[in-house]
């Protein structure tokens, strides 16, 4: 049995009052029973407001990132042992925005995970092509890379973390992939999962996902959720999405 999630992540975006605002409408108006477990990652400052706020709801937390490292010389680095210390139960890890901005590797995306997973936090993995990745017809070969280098690294683990398609170009672009060129994609992630025995692993799309697109992104064999950014700072907009 798959498991079906939506996850918000916040970016860098919020404030303290904003946030409240925002909080407050998902614990009152989500119901666990929906049928779907929700998440929301927040900025690192706000993970103490986002705990406090979710205390004793069925939304759960975690962070955008998560170092791959355990203590040491970072500076500016947070690391998964002290996430759970505060009862993160998620990190984000490879995010197109980090695979690019900071130029992450897939081993060291890979190495985040397995951090977050000794610590006792599942990772969300994100893989997905650029553009011109796609147009050049690399799409299953980027992802398969990105993938395979978090298969790697995790040996059995592998069946514990959450993994998201998130076309580049879909990102904040309002540019949506079609439930179809998900579910390709999905499928053929699925696929690769399957091979490495962790087949019921819950795989979520992002890009660009709406309350207007969610319920057919959704409807598809390999969707099990959504890794969701500008829509989840929206209360109406994320609840919708989560209940689609
Ligand atoms: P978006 O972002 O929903 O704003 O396109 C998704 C993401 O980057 O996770």
């Amino acid at each position: 049995m798959r498991t079906s999630l939506v996850v918000g992540n916040w970016k860098m975006n919020g404030g303290l009052a904003t946030n409240a605002r925002l909080l407050d409408r998902l614990v009152s108006e989500w119901r666990p029973s929906e049928g779907r477990a929700l998440t929301v990652c927040a900025p690192y400052p706000y993970l103490g407001q986002a705990q406090a706020a979710l205390a004793s709801s069925a939304i759960a937390w975690g962070a955008q990132d998560v170092s791959a490292h355990a203590a040491g010389a970072f500076t500016g680095d947070v690391s998964a042992g002290m996430l759970v210390e505060f009862g993160c139960r998620y990190a984000i890890v490879g995010h197109s925005e980090r695979r690019h901005i900071h130029r992450e590797s897939d081993v060291e995306v890979a190495q985040k995970a397995k951090a977050a997973l000794s610590a006792g936090i599942t990772p969300i993995a994100c893989v997905g092509e650029t553009l011109a990745e796609r147009d050049a017809g690399k799409t299953e070969a980027v992802v398969m890379r990105q993938l395979g280098a978090v298969v790697e690294a995790l040996g059995a683990d592998l069946a514990k973390i959450v993994l998201a398609y998130e076309p580049v170009w879909a990102i904040g672009t309002g540019r949506t992939a079609t439930p179809a060129q998900a579910q390709e994609v999905h499928a053929t992630l699925r696929a690769e999962l399957t091979k490495a025995r962790a087949p019921n692993i819950c795989i979520l799309y992002g890009g660009s996902v709406k309350a207007a697109n969610a319920a057919a992104l959704f409807a598809m064999t390999d969707v099990d959720g959504g890794l969701v950014g500008g829509a989840s700072l929206d209360a109406d907009e994320f609840l919708a999405i989560a209940r689609a």
